[in-house]
């Protein structure tokens, strides 16, 4: 088979890295990839949202089987113009994406079909907005519609910063057309795990429970980012609160999307907060996470190429995941300045004395190769040192071990990934 993966960062290193361990894949190309993943993959010089000539490259090039790491060509709709084309793509098509793509229709779908979520009003006018912020007082998150980055929800604890967020998303129009609606919402508070399962439609396979640390410094403190570190299995979600998942959230989501014309096939990713036993989604995501997917790749012992062709041809019901039953840590070491402004062009250095590390894999996001031949920086996070091992605590030692040997001018990583798992084993 020849592979097509769409996307450049940690999550499509991943991606590519687990592919090329199918003995059916016998070439892979990747779009526009980085500088690590040139060294397993075609790298072709598109931008993972330039979705017509990301379609012609796939005729062109006879590929096999597409799949999409991002959201953005999801939400323009590359599943629909492959299928047109009788490309075979794994994801959902531009209308089931809009559960990532539009807050307020993910919303109003968990509403219909009594999805545990937290309560939201939906609003296209700033004044009535205000109004309705003023007499509801806070704390509760404003969250901008459509997709800014990860930027585009603000947690607000006080009045001040809920009529900022309004006026920054509404008059200012920080965010473009994302921001001509806002979802004001239940602020939860909890512990989150992120929950990834493989869907055809009709089948819903889940993967291990894993955690992210979105927040950029220690102790869950400073500005949101992509995601600065994630482990899997994440203890948060025991196996009965699993099936709870599957049964309350998952399953009926999924067929939820079908009853309402638009039934969802890929990787669906649901980020839940969980308080006292209780799960509630705080987000749907139509692909699979970054860096959620560099643990759980490297737990995952069935053969993807396998799985993603069994969602194309809709049987997913002839498939059983497998799992490696260690621990898998991944820690983003980034560049200084992310989430804000960095500096680009330096180089990394060590990363020689981790390949011959076994257990470890460092999937590459933001990098590049210069013209001799070594790896810079080129992007916010810039790799994913990712380990696997017996428990959560080796795997954490063994990521951070790896992490001190690897450097660059302004490097910055968390230091605690992994901590709430070990607390929890107390
Ligand atoms: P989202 O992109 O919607 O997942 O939001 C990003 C982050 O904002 C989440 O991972 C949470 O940490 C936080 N967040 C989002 N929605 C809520 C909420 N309703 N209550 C508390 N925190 C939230
Ligand atoms: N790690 C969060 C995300 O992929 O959206």
């Amino acid at each position: 088979m020849r592979v097509l993966v769409i996307g450049g960062g940690g999550r499509e290193h991943a991606l590519v890295w687990k592919l090329a361990q199918s003995p059916s894949v016998k070439a892979i190309a990747c779009a526009p990839g980085n500088g690590g993943i040139s060294g397993r993959a075609n790298c072709i010089n598109v931008a993972a949202d330039e979705i017509e000539d990301l379609a012609k490259f796939a005729d062109k090039a006879e590929m096999d089987l597409t799949i999409v790491g991002p959201e953005a060509p999801l939400t323009k709709g590359i599943v629909d113009l492959f299928k047109q084309k009788g490309l075979p793509i794994v994801g959902p098509t531009m209308a089931a994406a809009q559960i990532e793509g539009s807050k307020s229709f993910a919303k109003d779908l968990m509403k219909k079909y009594g999805i545990p979520t937290g309560d939201y009003r939906t609003f296209e006018d700033h004044s009535e907005a205000l109004d309705y912020v003023k007499k509801k007082g806070t704390p509760l998150v404003v969250k901008a519609d459509g997709l800014a980055s990860g930027k585009g929800v603000f947690p607000c604890q006080t009045l001040e910063e809920a009529l900022r967020a309004l006026d920054q998303i509404m008059v200012q129009g920080l965010f473009g057309e994302a921001g001509n609606r806002v979802v004001v919402e239940e602020f939860l508070t909890g512990e989150e795990a992120s929950f990834l399962v493989f869907t055809d439609g009709k089948s819903v396979l889940p993967m291990p429970a894993c955690q992210d640390h979105k927040a950029l410094y220690d102790g869950d403190q400073g500005p949101n980012t992509g995601g600065m570190g994630a482990y899997s299995p994440a203890p948060v979600v025991t196996p009965q609160l699993e099936k709870r998942i599957m049964e309350t959230i998952m399953i009926p989501t999924v067929e939820g999307l079908a009853l309402e014309g638009c039934p969802y096939e890929g990787v669906l990713y649901a980020g839940l907060m969980i308080e006292n036993g209780e799960p509630k989604v705080l987000e749907f995501n139509a692909r699979f996470g970054d860096p959620e997917a560099q643990p759980l790749l490297m737990r995952m012992t069935s053969d993807l190429t396998e799985v993603l062709a069994a969602i194309t041809r809709h049987e997913l019901d002839s498939v059983t995941l497998e799992w490696d039953h260690r621990a898998s840590v991944c820690v983003v070491m980034a560049s200084g300045g992310y989430p804000g402004q960095y500096q680009k062009g330096k180089l990394v250095q060590g990363l020689e004395k981790v390949v011959v590390m076994k257990d470890i894999m460092v999937f590459h996001a933001g990098t590049e190769i210069n013209i001799e031949g070594q790896y810079e920086t080129n992007g916010g996070r810039v790799l994913g040192v990712t380990s696997i091992a017996s428990g959560i605590a080796s795997a954490i030692d063994l990521a951070y071990e790896a992490v001190s040997k690897i450097s660059w001018d302004g490097c910055y990583y968390r230091q605690d990934i992994g901590k709430k798992a070990l607390k929890r084993q107390g």
